[in-house]
């Protein structure tokens, strides 16, 4: 870093309203810590308590700044005390003009964390998006085209995997710490396995079962429940089997691998209760071992499930694949089914594997929580 750049000040957020402006701004020193300060202009916050709000041409220009900036006694010398210093003003509310590259992410963060507290519906679209544009403009095109989308789109269908509840802090199958990572599937997930080593099928799933008791629903599984209740989309496939789409309340779903919390016998099919497959019992009509009713490697898909999914994809003008590496046959097939639009939000994407209208790369609680500012 040059003697230059050590004593500039730059703009770290800078926001606007009537008549004035508010700047954060922020000096890097030697050690690559930064300190803040902020430069307070005019204000008239007024106009703020109008929902229509929007910002005028005045607003929009760039505010010299008329108030003396703060001496170093009131620098702040941490990020999570920078933010601090516009706990005064109705700040996620105004208008967003420039936020530095390197904050964005903390920007971003702390406006979600203020949306979520006091500001909630507050805040029309007009400003989300300008903030998303600023804080996130990797995505921001996307999914603004999107939202645009899914508007338009009279028959909508969503395909989940493990990726949708990630969030949920259940691991999914095949990224770093997925299931699959550090279990050969073979032994605990095919119909040989529940029929030649049930001690260790059984213990797998009794993992499973109780470590889904630790979690529940993420803002991604609320999001799609709120979407279909506004009749954005009409139905979810979904590789999963945590229930989770259910617990958000989405009502239209089709279970591809069926559902964790379903018992049956693994001989006469009778079915069986959670409690009685943890226990390790045997069925109470037949003496036969019980299993809980996911689809194994070497089954079929439930055949309902599979034809309506399949139905719906094909009457759909917009098909939107979350959070699913598109492994597992024939699932990973659905979205090659439908004439309409298709995305795929994921966090990581492989352009070479997936032919999709549009890829947006990143978790999925937090694209669809950009799209729903959006809709
Ligand atoms: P995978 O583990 O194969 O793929 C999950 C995908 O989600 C990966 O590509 C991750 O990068 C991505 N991902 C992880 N977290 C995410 C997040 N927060 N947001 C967006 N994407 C995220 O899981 P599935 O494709 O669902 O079947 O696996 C399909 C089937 O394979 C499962 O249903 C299961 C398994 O074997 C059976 O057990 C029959």
């Amino acid at each position: 870093m040059n003697k230059a750049m050590e004593n500039d000040w730059q703009t770290i957020l800078s926001l606007g309203a009537e008549g004035g402006s508010i700047t954060l701004l922020g000096k890097e020193q030697h050690s690559g810590e930064w300190v803040f300060k902020k430069a307070v202009n005019e204000m008239n916050f007024d106009d703020l308590e109008d929902e229509s709000f929007q910002p005028t041409k005045s607003t929009e220009k760039v505010c010299t700044l008329k108030s003396p900036i703060s001496n170093r006694g009131n620098e702040a010398t941490s990020w999570e005390k920078a933010i601090k210093l516009l706990d005064h003003y109705p700040w996620p509310m105004l208008n967003p003009r420039e936020v530095h590259p390197a904050f964005r992410k903390r920007v971003w963060s702390a406006l979600q964390k203020e949306v979520k507290g006091k500001y909630g519906d507050r805040i029309n679209s007009y400003r989300l998006k300008k903030w998303s544009s600023l804080c996130l403009p990797e995505y921001s095109p996307k999914v603004d085209t999107l939202s645009k989308w899914l508007q338009n789109s009279t028959h909508t269908t969503i395909l989940t995997g493990a990726g949708m509840s990630t969030e949920s802090n259940i691991p999914d199958f095949r990224s770093k710490e997925g299931w699959w990572n550090n279990i050969d599937p073979r032994t605990v997930a095919t119909t040989d396995a529940l029929r030649d080593d049930y001690d260790l099928f059984h213990e797998f799933y009794s993992m499973r079962i109780n470590g889904l008791k630790q979690c529940k629903p993420n803002i991604g599984h609320d999001i799609l429940a709120d979407w279909e209740q506004k009749g954005l989309i009409q139905a979810i496939a979904t590789q999963n089997v945590d229930g989770f789409h259910t617990l958000a309340g989405s009502k239209n779903i089709y279970e591809l691998h069926g559902s964790i919390h379903k018992f049956r016998c693994g001989n006469c099919a009778m079915s069986a209760e959670e409690e009685d497959f943890l226990s390790e019992s045997n069925c109470k009509y037949c003496g036969g071992k019980l299993r809980p009713g996911v689809v194994l490697f070497g089954e079929m898909l439930p055949e309902e499930s599979w034809r309506d999914s399949l139905t719906h994809i094909q009457k759909s003008d917009l098909v939107i694949v979350i959070g699913t590496s598109l492994e597992v046959y024939p699932a990973s097939q659905l979205p090659k089914m439908t004439n309409g639009k298709t995305v795929y939000i994921n966090a990581e994407v492989d352009t070479t594997h997936h032919n999709f209208d549009l890829m947006i790369e990143g978790k999925a609680g937090e694209i669809l929580k950009l799209v729903d500012e959006l809709v």
